[in-house]
């Protein structure tokens, strides 16, 4: 197994923040080509390659340039969701600090293709190092003639705004974000109708993330039949997998779509202390839990859902067998509790409970009730929040029960956590 950097070539490079630099690796040449074709071409060609965003739900890019309405008289907008807060996911912010100036050449294409003039950047308020990057980045653009009006002589105009976000996992969700991007409290918006017809002040918006608007000067130079070769059909191109936890050696690895744990873990030199893999996440937090049987499971969109899980963000957070489960999905309750927007009654009571329930179990207070209740709020929470945190926060729940029932069960034997989680808690209470 090797890496295969596409994303990440120009990482380790001199200075690959540099629009010099930049250009000197086929920088903004995807953009010179494209503003030579027709912007119905380029969606067409994005289609083509089949790319599915990178923010965690997969969907394909081309599909959603093509809803934006050209025949609506608003202005359109392209907005760009760099608030990267599932946890274990860091992807994002690497590709920002270290090229900017590929996500900038996918912001301009992509505002060309759907008709837009100006782009957004919601960048996670406490990332300040890679908001004061992006916007060195963009003046480094403006000042060469790749943003601003008449871009390269071609008639098109286009400008781009960094903004920072206020820092709430929320946020990353797209319509909160417009809302947030908007000024007012970020809080999902009612879908219908969807950002591409009432996004950012009621006007044709694409939400994209980083990873996904990164990729397109690739597609555009290399074509979609190279970008469909580089990983399966249904999802093609490569994934910056984040690898965390009881590994060697921790960090981004570019490999193609469809790589899986047990070449990634090779990658990564293994596991780490000499333990066994235990339970790992394939895609962050909101993905369901998966185990050892999972170490062959191609880590795609498609392949990942077959096996129960999401492939999300591409987080794969690593445990090995001195880890307690039900300290682990506490740890992320107690994140998905803290970052429940309070909007919808199941999700904010919800995690509120599952909170004090997981703790019952971790101080050596629950009963085997517990396990009942918890699969009863996890009944009552999915499918029934108004956004897709709800739905994420019952994953590692319903999950780690399912794997790891006996573990639940020891937890409730009166002596509480086998792994000395009740220690740990015991002055927190
Ligand atoms: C709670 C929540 C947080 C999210 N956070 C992010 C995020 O930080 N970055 C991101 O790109 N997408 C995030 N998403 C997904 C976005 O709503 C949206 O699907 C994505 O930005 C679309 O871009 P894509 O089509 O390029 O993947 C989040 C979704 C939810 C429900
Ligand atoms: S599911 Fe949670 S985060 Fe989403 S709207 Fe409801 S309370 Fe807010």
């Amino acid at each position: 197994m090797t890496l295969t950097p596409v994303l990440t070539k120009r990482f380790g490079t001199d200075q690959p923040w540099k629009v010099a630099n930049y250009e000197r690796l086929d920088g903004y040449a995807g953009l010179r080509k494209a503003l030579g074709m027709q912007p119905d071409e380029i969606i067409a060609m994005v289609k083509e390659s089949n790319l599915r965003g990178r923010g965690g739900a997969g969907f394909p890019t081309g599909m959603k340039w093509q809803f934006i309405p050209q025949n609506s008289p608003k202005p359109k907008y392209v907005v760009v969701n760099a608030d990267e807060g599932e946890p274990g996911t860091c992807r994002d912010l690497p590709l920002m600090m270290n090229d900017p100036h590929s996500m900038i050449e996918g912001i301009i294409i992509a505002c060309f293709a759907v008709r837009a003039e100006r782009a957004f950047v919601y960048i996670r308020g406490e990332a300040v190092h890679a908001i004061r990057r992006v916007v060195g980045a963009v003046n480094e653009a403006r000042a060469k003639g790749y943003l601003g009006t008449n871009i390269l002589g071609s008639g098109f105009n286009c400008d781009i705004v960094v903004h920072g976000g206020a820092g709430a996992y929320i946020c990353g969700e797209e319509t909160a974000l417009l809302d947030s991007l908007e000024g007012r409290r970020g809080q999902p918006r009612l879908k219908p109708p969807f950002p591409a017809t009432n996004g950012l002040y009621d006007c044709p918006t694409v939400v994209n993330n980083v990873g996904t608007l990164a990729s397109v000067p690739y597609i555009v130079l290399g074509g979609a039949d190279w970008y469909k070769a580089l990983g399966p059909e249904g999802s093609p191109g490569t994934s910056i997998y984040s690898l965390s936890g009881r590994v060697q050696h921790p960090g981004q690895y570019e490999a193609p779509m469809g790589t899986t744990l047990r070449e990634l873990l090779e990658l990564a030199g293994g596991m780490s202390r000499g333990r066994d893999l235990k339970f790992w996440t394939p895609g962050g937090a909101s993905c369901p839990l998966l185990t050892q049987e999972h170490l062959d499971l191609p880590l795609d969109f498609d392949s990942v859902v077959k096996a129960g899980s999401m492939n999300g963000t591409s987080a794969v957070q690593i445990f090995d067998e001195d880890d307690c489960v039900v300290r682990a999905t506490l740890q992320w309750e107690q994140f998905f509790a803290h970052e429940s927007c309070g909007k919808c009654t199941p999700c904010r009571e919800g995690t509120y409970w599952y909170v004090g329930v997981y703790e019952r179990l971790e101080r050596g207070e629950g009963t085997e009730e517990d396990l009942e209740t918890l699969l009863d709020l996890s009944d009552n929470i999915l499918g029934r929040a108004f956004c897709a945190l709800g739905d994420g926060a019952v994953s590692a729940v319903t999950s780690s029960i399912k794997y790891f029932r006996d573990e639940y069960l020891a937890h409730v034997t009166g002596r509480g956590c086998p792994f000395g989680g009740s220690r740990v808690l015991a002055g927190a209470h």
